[in-house]
């Protein structure tokens, strides 16, 4: 590689590649999903940075306006950033590829102080259904509101992506226990004073670090899900480089099961170890194999389940490969479930059957090339005697 582009790349960590793809790729899919449905569309970036990675890599709103860009139904983007040289680099950047949008507005501000105006942008007033994609990606914890994420959330469609950053959290709740730092602005972040208690609490009490982990990011996710009323959580983890921690978490908040369908699509095409693990976690390269991940039960889980609704009597597979994928706490994706029952059949645990004639359908008449298929309409059922979900 030529040293300007080892240098472009050494700009862009891996960690920012993993972002920025399932950023574009979900960003695509929901704007073709809701084309049909909606008047127009709004992309937020709150926390928008300078435009570029080295010369020429492109942001998040350049992702974003990448994806708007020629669609029949009009759009626009509003990018809000704090820092005054990254705000004119991004000014530069993206003013070029704004002709094609409407009403777009970059702002040199905090996104809480615009907070009003975004929400109030002329889109709104021109167009009845607007779908409003909010990108909230902080290099720390300051500045990102409960209260703001829960305006963006009311919004038809509102959904949002947010940069959870867990190493800067717990640095944060640190000082706060020393008395170092205030927690008005961790009240601001969990959203209550209650929710806060619990953080702090936690923090103090758990000895193990994995375990304090999933405490504080369920309490955020809690705390997430009662003030915004996103029924449908996910979060993505991410290592920090080199080390065998996690440093922040992605977080797509929607309320749509078919929006957290996709995402969780999309972010199984981020993840390492996605088919053997069957968590959505992002580990650098040289990483992979050196630790285990804090979900590895997952599809030991998800097989267990399985054969205990077996027991319930047969099912169709869509059951597991649609129904199942769309359940907010089920974190598996459609091809996952596929994987696993075409592995359970091949251990004689299940048996698979045509919906119609009822008859046994085996894996040799369901080849294609060298593939086994298990279409969403065929039968699963346990095999007498090997039900057995513990
Ligand atoms: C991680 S960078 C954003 C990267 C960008 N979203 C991307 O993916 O290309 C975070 C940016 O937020 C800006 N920032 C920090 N606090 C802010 C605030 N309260 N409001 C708006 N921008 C802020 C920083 O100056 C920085 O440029």
């Amino acid at each position: 590689m030529p040293s300007v582009g080892r240098r472009h790349f050494g700009d862009y960590s891996p960690q920012t590649q993993a972002k920025h793809a399932i950023l574009r790729k979900y960003f695509c899919a929901y704007v073709s999903a809701l084309e049909r449905n909606v008047d127009a569309f709004h992309y937020v970036d709150g926390f928008a940075g300078q435009g570029t990675y080295g010369d020429d890599l492109p942001g998040s709103p350049l992702l974003a306006i990448g994806a708007l860009t020629g669609l029949v139904k009009p759009a626009a983007v509003t990018l809000v950033e704090a820092d005054g040289r990254a705000f004119e680099k991004l000014e530069q950047v993206i003013t070029p590829h704004l002709a094609g949008l409407a009403d777009s507005w970059l702002v040199h501000a905090e996104f809480e102080a615009v907070i009003d105006q975004v929400l109030a942008r002329p889109i709104y007033t021109r167009y009845r259904n607007v779908a409003t994609f909010a990108f909230i990606d902080p290099c720390g914890v300051k500045g990102v509101r409960m209260r703001d994420i829960s305006r963006l959330m009311t919004l038809r469609y509102g959904e949002c992506l947010l940069f959870w950053n867990y190493d800067g959290l717990n640095r944060w709740l640190g000082a706060v226990v020393a008395g170092s730092h205030p927690t008005e602005r961790l009240v601001d972040f969990f959203g209550s004073r209650p929710a806060v208690d619990l953080a702090i609490e936690c923090y103090r009490a758990s000895a193990q670090p994995r375990r304090k982990e999933i405490e504080l990011r369920d309490l955020y996710l809690k705390a997430l899900r009662d003030s915004t009323g996103a029924a449908f959580l996910l979060p993505f983890r991410f290592e920090a480089a080199g080390k065998a921690r996690t440093s922040h978490y992605l977080i797509h908040c929607s309320r749509h099961p078919l929006a957290f369908r996709m995402m969780k699509d999309v972010m199984a095409t981020a993840t390492t170890d996605f088919a053997t693990v069957g968590v959505f976690e992002f580990l650098r390269a040289d990483e992979i194999g050196a630790q285990s991940s804090l979900f590895r039960p997952a599809l030991d889980n998800a097989r267990a389940a399985i054969l205990n609704e077996l027991r319930g009597g047969d099912r169709a597979v869509r059951t597991f490969t649609e129904k199942w994928v769309e359940r907010p706490d089920d974190f598996l994706t459609g091809k996952l479930y596929r994987q696993e029952l075409l592995q359970m059949e091949a251990e004689d645990l299940i048996q698979v059957m045509d919906s119609r004639s009822g008859q046994l359908k085996p894996v040799n008449q369901r080849m294609k090339g060298p593939r086994p298929t298990l279409g969403p309409e065929l039968i699963v059922r346990a095999v007498a005697g090997r039900n057995s979900a513990t």
